[in-house]
């Protein structure tokens, strides 16, 4: 059953590539996506999956994920990270370089792959980690999606926070440069500031919308003086956005997290450091300016920034507590949740979480389904309504923000280079991705 040669998948609910859903028949062969139509004829050889009332949309490709291998297992692994993407529609994935060692080098770089090859069952790339010392790997290392900074919230050799080096790094080569954009200086003083206040909520102002304002307006003045390619990481606030709506170069494009666009500082009254993360989770008002320019095409794509830490390591006092939180699981059915409530489009979310990222990183023959595309696939339910719970969870930190959400869009099967890799609860171990190509962004 996990490897098939040839699928047919009949009788979907597709999005065509002009955005229109339609009832059509994808047939695959090997890896590839060979035929779209109303109703194709099956052989004897080709494993049939009855899509009737579902819907297929493109794989998703998270653009932004912290896996934690090696260096932080206890955390997540390669492994558990990529059954998690499975169970969530995620068939490729682009991994930032704050694991142990830091992913600053070719070597570190070669080390993930093989890594990956051995024990990933989605698709998978490496961001390669920039430092304040010029490191002779960052403009030659392949494959990667391009160059990953720390602007702020970091600590240790990838925090990059000097506008000296920080001016070297968009001056020289021309690959994608990719920021997480929040200033330093202004969060270590307001820190200082607010160094008596233990409520996980103080995090929002410690590291607040001025913060990410400030970094993001700096990236995008670099970008813009050497015309430098730039992506700009998990935008929070409406400031950015209004920023990005008035002045955004054809060279620039930007991601938002589902929880910038779902979850807001109220969080923190329930679920307390797990609502921790930076960015921060903003207000209500963030939250509607997010979505407004995602849907008028000022942030370009969805990315989950899933960045798992042990429930143990999220109960220790704000500040100890560290942040982030995952997301690979239940990306896809808060997105299409959000569509079915009429906030956005089907096709826009397959957009938003494929296509786009695709186009924006230049992986080929990915994002769409169409013939001559990879044959990586989601078939989701939007019929039937789940609840996230703790219990269904397969990354191994064991939690999730949005317990307790009753969400549509679940994925019933996942299909990775033309083979089933998670179908209807049960998921397939043995299938492996592979590692992306990017056409633009590597030098
Ligand atoms: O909240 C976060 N946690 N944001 C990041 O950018 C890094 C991440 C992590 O690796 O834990």
């Amino acid at each position: 059953m996990p490897f098939p040669i040839s699928l047919l998948i009949r009788h979907a609910q597709i999005i065509l590539p002009n955005g229109e859903l339609a009832i059509a028949d994808v047939l695959t062969s090997d890896r590839t996506i060979v035929e779209v139509a109303p109703e194709i004829s099956t052989t004897a050889s080709t494993t049939v999956i009855d899509a009737h009332g579902l819907t297929l949309l493109p794989g998703v490709i998270d653009p932004q994920v912290h896996f934690r291998e090696p260096g932080l297992e206890h955390k997540e692994d390669l492994f558990t990270a990529s059954c998690a993407c499975a169970k969530g529609g995620v068939t490729s994935f682009l991994e930032m370089p704050n694991t142990r060692p830091l992913t600053v080098t070719q070597q570190a770089l070669d080390d993930k792959l093989q890594r990956a090859s051995q024990k990933c069952l989605v698709n998978y790339g490496f961001f390669i980690g920039a430092t304040a010392e010029d490191l002779p790997d960052l403009l030659t290392a392949n494959p990667t999606p391009g160059i990953k900074i720390f602007m702020g919230s970091m600590h240790g050799e990838l925090l990059v926070d000097q506008d000296t080096a920080l001016e070297a790094i968009f001056a020289t080569g021309d690959r994608l440069i990719a920021v997480h954009a929040e200033d330093q200086a202004r969060i270590y003083q307001r820190r200082k500031e607010f160094a008596d206040i233990h409520d996980p909520a103080v995090h929002s102002q410690i590291q607040d919308n001025q913060a990410a304002l400030l970094a993001t307006q700096l990236a995008l003045k670099l970008s813009k003086k050497y015309q430098r390619r730039l992506h700009i990481l998990h935008m929070s606030t409406a400031e950015e956005a209004d920023l990005l709506r008035q002045d955004k170069p054809s060279w620039v494009t930007a991601e938002v997290t589902p929880q910038h666009l779902l979850l807001n500082t109220s969080a923190y009254e329930k679920i307390g450091t797990r609502a921790q993360m930076n960015p921060p989770l903003r207000l209500p008002h963030d939250n509607e300016v997010l979505w407004q320019a995602l849907r008028d095409g000022v942030i370009d794509f969805i990315a989950t920034d899933h960045a798992p830490h042990t429930l143990e390591e999220k109960a220790q006092e704000y500040p100890k507590s560290p942040s982030g939180m995952p997301g690979v699981e239940t990306s896809l059915p808060l997105m299409l949740t959000a569509a079915m409530q009429q906030r956005c489009t089907i096709a826009s979310v397959a957009n938003w979480m494929s296509t786009a990222v695709a186009k924006a990183y230049g992986i080929l023959n990915k994002g769409a389904i169409a013939p001559g595309y990879d044959a990586d696939l989601v078939l989701v339910d939007l019929n039937t309504y789940h609840p996230v719970r703790r219990e269904d969870l397969l990354t191994k930190c064991g939690w999730s923000p949005f317990e307790g959400w009753n969400l549509t869009g679940w994925p019933v099967v996942t299909i990775v280079g033309g083979q089933i890799v998670y179908n209807k609860g049960q998921l397939y171990t043995e299938v492996r991705g592979q590692a992306l190509k990017f056409t633009q962004s590597s030098s």
